[in-house]
């Protein structure tokens, strides 16, 4: 097998949250390995690595992806927003504040792959009642069981007709 590092790098340029980045990347690398190990933005979580939990859930051109199956330099010029940029702890997203108004989370690891998720989900518009909010958020997987509330926050937002679709 060929080591990794035996790869050129590449130079990527993306917009991320917002910000305009140029970085010199390994072809190999993931979406997710990017924004956590280039980027330091270490919000969007690896679970699985492997396109079954939702962990890494960002958005993508505006839409919602695993980041962990995309690999990086296929998306040059992309925009992506993680959960870093939706919301600060002084100006929450909607949902942000949903989710712990409803207290939808216990460890907290599920969480931001689950927000990105709803952001993308509400932005789709298909979803209208509590059943399809569960059938379009089965990608994100909550091992401590905090479906309940995850569904009360944004079907709480969802009724709320907020603004969060606002492009980020
Ligand atoms: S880490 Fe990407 S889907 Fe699990
Ligand atoms: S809150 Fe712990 S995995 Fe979802």
């Amino acid at each position: 097998m060929i080591p990794i590092e035996a790869f050129p790098t590449l130079e990527l340029n993306l917009v991320v949250n917002g910000l305009p980045r140029a970085v010199n990347v390994n072809p190999c690398v993931t979406l997710l390995d990017l924004l956590r190990e280039y980027l330091h933005l270490t919000g969007s979580k690896k679970g699985c690595d492997h396109g079954q939990c939702g962990a890494c859930t960002v958005l993508l051109d505006g839409k919602r992806v695993n980041s962990c199956l995309i690999l990086a330099v296929s998306r040059e010029g992309s925009t992506v927003t993680t959960i870093e940029g939706l919301g600060s702890t002084s100006k929450m997203h909607p949902l942000q504040s949903a989710f712990i108004r409803h207290d939808a989370l216990q460890c907290g690891y599920c969480t931001p792959g689950q927000i990105c998720s709803a952001v993308g989900l509400l932005r789709e518009g298909q979803a209208k009642s509590r059943d399809e909010i569960r059938e379009g958020m089965s990608g994100n997987l909550c091992r401590c069981g905090a479906y309940i509330g995850i569904v009360d926050a944004i079907a709480d937002v969802m009724a709320s007709g907020s603004t969060l679709l606002e492009d980020q």
